[in-house]
Parts: structure tokens; C-alpha cells; sequence
């Protein structure tokens, strides 16, 4: 596939970068400067806010693929902000596919109670956990367009790659003893499996060992 990808430059993003790369797969990665220090991909530059710009570089590609997060310094509203952009760019092309990486705050943990409400919750996450539920907001109205939603555990740590992962819709992935983890490398797995085999469109596919 030739996929355009949304937050190259980061931690995660970096990670699905090399997964794409590996798979034999092309990757246009954008970050705002451009610039991605010992990138093996056609780094471009492009703001993740603006469907124009979204719709210029999609164009041509059969799938983009988000990493996005606010890392420079900007308010975390940027994450909805930048979920609807990509969307009113993507329907401004002829590229329908976008597989997003999501927050674990806004899974479920039981019946009625999402992780973000748990007391465990660490208070300062709040307002991003909060901003990435604004977000799935957004993304789960879109019909007329192919989307996964990918949501991580509560951890999510640079690691080793092994292949292996669960997934569940819309509930936290958490192993018997509570802990809720994946590598970003295995996280990657996961994303690209989904990128690769849309099993589940319009779904919020938790992702955890
Ligand atoms: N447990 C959890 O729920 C959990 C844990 C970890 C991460 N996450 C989420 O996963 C996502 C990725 O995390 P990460 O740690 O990989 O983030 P990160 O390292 O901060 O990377 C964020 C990426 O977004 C790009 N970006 C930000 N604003 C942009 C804009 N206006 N235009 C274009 N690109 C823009 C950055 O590019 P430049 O700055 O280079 O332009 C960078 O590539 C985030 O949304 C994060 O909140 C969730």
C-alpha cells in the first residue's frame, strides 16, 4: 500500500513507520517541518489542522494512517481539532481509508465506566484522556468514510517487537493480574494488521497484551 502517515515524527508514529517499511509497504510521513531526523520514508511537511493541506498530500495515497498528538506545546483540543481536519480533507479526495490512533481514557473498564473515571487515573491525563474522547466523538459519526479507531492500553512504552497482542471493542485490554500494556513496537503490529486487513472498520479497537 502507499499510506500517508500523520505524525511520522513521533514516538508512536516512528513505530509504525518502520512496521509499514518492513511489510514492504510506502510511506509518505509527515510532520510539521518536514524534517524526520534518519527517516527511510519521503518526509513532507504538512499541518495535521488544515483539511487543504490534509487533502493535498492524501491524494494519490490508498490509506492514511494517524499518529497524531500534541507535542508542540499546543493545547490538547488540537487532537479533536486534527481528527476533524483529516476527515473534511479525506472528503475532498478519493482516499477513504484513515486508520487513527486514540486514547485508552475513553475505553471501557465495566459496563458504565470508562478509564478516564477510574481512580487510578492519573488527574493530570485528564484533560488529554478528555480531548481524546472528543475525538472518538467525532470519528464515530463518519459513515461515508473507512475508519479504524486504534486505542492503546494504559501503557505504552518504547519495547521489544514481538507480534503478539489481544484486542477488544471498546473495553480495555488488561492482562489477569491488571496490567494494561503493550510495546509501541507491538503496538505498531497491531496497527498495521488493521491498516493492512480492515477487519474492523468503524470500530474502537482496544489494542493490549
Ligand atoms: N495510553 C494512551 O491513551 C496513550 C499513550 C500514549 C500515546 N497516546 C496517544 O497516541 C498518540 C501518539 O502518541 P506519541 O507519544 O507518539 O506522540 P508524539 O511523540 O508527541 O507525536 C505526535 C506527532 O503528532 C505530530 N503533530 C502534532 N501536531 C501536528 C500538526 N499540527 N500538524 C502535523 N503534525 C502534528 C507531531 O509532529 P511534529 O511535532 O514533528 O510536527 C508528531 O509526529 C497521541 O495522540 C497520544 O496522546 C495515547
Amino acid at each position: 500500500m502507499n499510506v500517508l502517515l500523520l505524525g511520522a515524527s513521533g514516538r508512536i508514529g516512528q513505530r509504525i513507520a518502520n512496521e509499514l517499511l518492513e511489510r514492504g509497504h510506502e510511506v509518505t510521513g509527515v510532520s510539521r517541518s518536514g524534517e524526520i531526523d534518519d527517516a527511510d520514508f519521503k518526509a513532507v511537511a504538512g499541518d495535521a489542522t488544515d483539511p487543504a493541506k490534509i487533502a493535498e498530500l492524501a491524494e494519490g495515497h490508498d490509506a492514511v494512517a494517524s499518529a497524531l498528538g500534541p507535542s508542540g506545546g499546543e493545547g490538547v483540543e488540537i487532537v479533536p481539532e486534527m481528527a476533524e481536519a483529516l476527515i473534511e480533507g479525506l472528503r475532498q479526495t478519493d482516499v477513504d481509508r484513515f486508520v487513527w490512533t486514540g486514547g485508552a481514557g475513553g475505553l471501557n473498564v465495566g459496563p458504565d465506566t470508562q478509564v478516564v473515571e477510574t481512580d487510578e487515573f492519573p488527574d493530570e491525563l485528564v484533560p488529554l484522556a478528555e480531548a481524546h474522547i472528543d475525538a472518538w466523538e467525532v470519528i464515530r459519526e463518519v459513515d461515508d468514510l473507512q475508519w479504524s479507531y486504534i486505542a492503546p492500553p494504559a501503557q505504552i512504552e518504547p519495547g521489544e517487537r514481538t507480534g503478539e497482542y489481544r484486542t477488544a471493542e471498546g473495553q480495555l485490554v488488561a492482562s489477569e493480574d491488571g496490567e494494561s500494556y503493550i510495546s509501541m513496537e507491538d503496538f505498531a503490529v497491531a496497527f498495521v494488521d488493521e491498516l493492512e486487513n480492515s477487519d474492523e472498520i468503524h470500530t474502537q479497537l482496544a489494542v493490549g497484551y
